[in-house]
């Protein structure tokens, strides 16, 4: 496994790959790498002849209140995990070479990105498709690796890929549960026992509406109104959203049909958490 930081260097790694005819799969991470990243990183390696792993805490995509300081970081544990499971290089660019001074160039989606967590964090997606579009230039995969349970930013990159006709596959993985059913995330580590606790209320949540439209509920509005009433019984949680939304549109729905996302975001003490469930409603 090589640990490659210049750009250059990536891109001409990448060109004597697709040369070769050697497919590339990328899986690009803010590291601190978990069972879910993991997952990702052994689809890709399954899947293809190269994979490449970037770590890169981006800094665009952090609100001025957010934690992008803060933000776990362990490289070294993340090398010794990703050598484990035969990567075959890390891509580790330095935030000063990827938006050098005077840099002035963003990628926005402009539907879907005022919602849910873009309401919450207005611009946090334009920083996500501006890295992850950067990024694709820099290591030019065949494949992308994404989990679902970042669904919001699954369906926009999705959206960027098809509408900028970026010859890239966005392959989506299912979202890895700790025991529980907690989402896993570099922010768990965050949590206290006491909060980690009291998380287990949003999957819990996610799935009771699961129940209440598998058992034949179309209204979105009501299951909107009866997940609030759950995440706000829970006294360690403070609600951003909970929202049942098109998968096609990522707007809410008042009747329930088609492709759905049941999603929800919200506060366990300091830690903000978010967590969703995919339905095909008829
Ligand atoms: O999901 C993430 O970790 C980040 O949003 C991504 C896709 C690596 C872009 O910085």
């Amino acid at each position: 496994m090589e640990l490659i930081k210049e750009i250059k260097t990536m891109q001409k790694i990448s060109q004597k790959e697709a040369l070769g005819n050697k497919t590339i799969g990328f899986v690009p991470t803010m590291g601190y790498l978990h069972e879910g990243h993991l997952q990702l990183v052994e689809k890709a390696v399954e899947d293809n002849d190269t994979t490449v792993v970037s770590i890169f805490v981006n800094p665009t995509q952090f609100g001025p209140e957010e934690d992008y300081e803060e933000y776990p970081r362990d490289l070294k544990r993340d090398l010794d995990l990703l050598r484990e499971r035969k990567v075959d290089y890390v891509f580790y660019p330095a935030v000063e070479d990827v938006y050098p001074e005077g840099y002035a160039t963003y990628v926005q989606v402009e539907k879907g990105t005022d919602v849910l967590c873009g309401r919450s964090r207005p611009n946090h997606f334009k920083g996500v498709t501006t890295v992850v579009s950067k990024l694709f230039n820099m290591v030019r995969p065949h494949r992308a690796y994404f989990g679902q349970k970042d669904g919001q930013q699954l369906l926009i990159i999705r959206r960027m890929v098809d509408d900028l006709n970026m010859d890239i596959e966005v392959v989506a993985c299912p979202t890895v549960r700790e025991e529980g059913g907690l989402a896993m995330s570099s922010r768990n580590k965050y949590l206290s026992p006491e909060e980690r606790e009291a998380a287990l209320v949003i999957n819990q949540t996610l799935q009771k509406a699961r129940e209440w439209i598998e058992k034949g509920e179309r209204d979105g509005w009501e299951v909107k109104k009866k997940m609030e009433r759950e995440i706000k019984a829970e006294p360690l949680a403070t609600l951003d959203y909970a929202s049942v939304v098109s998968r096609e549109n990522l707007q809410e729905l008042g009747e329930i049909k088609g492709p759905i996302m049941i999603a929800i975001a919200a506060f366990i003490g300091s830690t903000r958490l978010i967590d969703n469930v995919w339905l095909e409603v008829n």
